[in-house]
């Protein structure tokens, strides 16, 4: 029996854990985000292929610049060099590619292969992958309320034209929100979109995430009932 109308519209993915994946096995934290590209390059396929429109991955919080420098430097080079690698295979199979948070304190290189994915793959409509880079759902909130006020109140700010400031403005809200990494929280993630997210959370760390469980939640998914405040 198909299922097609429970599949998810929209997923969005905490991918934490590669730091303790990688101190299980004694390797450095680095070697953690190295592993984490594997799950990524697996759940993009499988979303694209279970007709999911819309997958949004949080790659890098507007926090995590309190790590250390060589961590981060890791994570940009990581990040192009992976962008690189995948994404003829990506826009082969008609993703379009999108990044959500502040690029702009970003260095040159990764400012380009960003433009350059994007320019790319525009005109793909099977999926849309949004990477969520320098991320902050607070950030995201105030700089919308200060676009509004540049703008001065010149109509009636409803859900609908507060949406027209978010990154987020081409896309549903997620209809699902996955953390691996067994921490039950969303650490500044899609704060206003998440407000009606059915959330999943699993110790798995990103690194040992796989299809199979990631269909497993797909699954449960289907099962969960939505009521939207109403009474069902
Ligand atoms: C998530 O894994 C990836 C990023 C935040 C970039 P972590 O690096 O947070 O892994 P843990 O939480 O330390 O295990
Ligand atoms: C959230 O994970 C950010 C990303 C997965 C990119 P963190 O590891 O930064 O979150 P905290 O610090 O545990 O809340
Ligand atoms: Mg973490």
């Amino acid at each position: 029996m198909s299922n097609e109308s429970l599949v998810p519209i929209h997923v969005a993915i905490i991918m934490d854990g590669n730091g303790r994946w990688a101190k299980e096995r004694g390797l450095d934290r680095t070697e953690g985000h190295r592993n984490g590209i594997k799950p990524v390059q697996i759940i993009t396929r499988i979303s694209a292929k279970q007709g999911i429109k819309f997958l949004t991955l949080f790659a890098f919080s507007t926090e995590n610049w309190k790590r250390e420098a060589k961590e981060v430097n890791f994570l940009f080079h990581l990040f192009v060099d992976s962008i690189n690698t995948y994404m003829p295979e990506l826009h082969e199979n008609g993703v379009k590619i999108n990044f959500i948070g502040d690029i702009d304190p970003f260095p040159q290189f990764v400012k380009k292969m960003i433009q350059f994915a994007v320019k790319t793959t525009k005109n793909n409509t099977r999926m849309v992958l949004s990477i969520a880079l320098n991320y902050g759902g607070r950030r995201e909130i105030i700089q919308a309320v200060e676009k509004l006020l540049l703008l001065g109140k010149t109509h009636e700010i409803t859900e609908e034209v507060f949406k027209q400031f978010l990154y987020t403005k081409d896309q549903p809200d997620p209809d699902l929100i996955i953390r691996t990494g067994g921490e039950k929280r969303l650490s500044n993630f899609l704060l206003y979109q998440s407000a009606y997210s059915e959330l999943f959370f699993t110790d798995t760390l990103w690194p040992d995430f796989t299809e199979r469980e990631f269909l497993q939640i797909l699954q449960e998914f289907s099962k969960r009932v939505r009521k939207y405040g109403a009474l069902k």
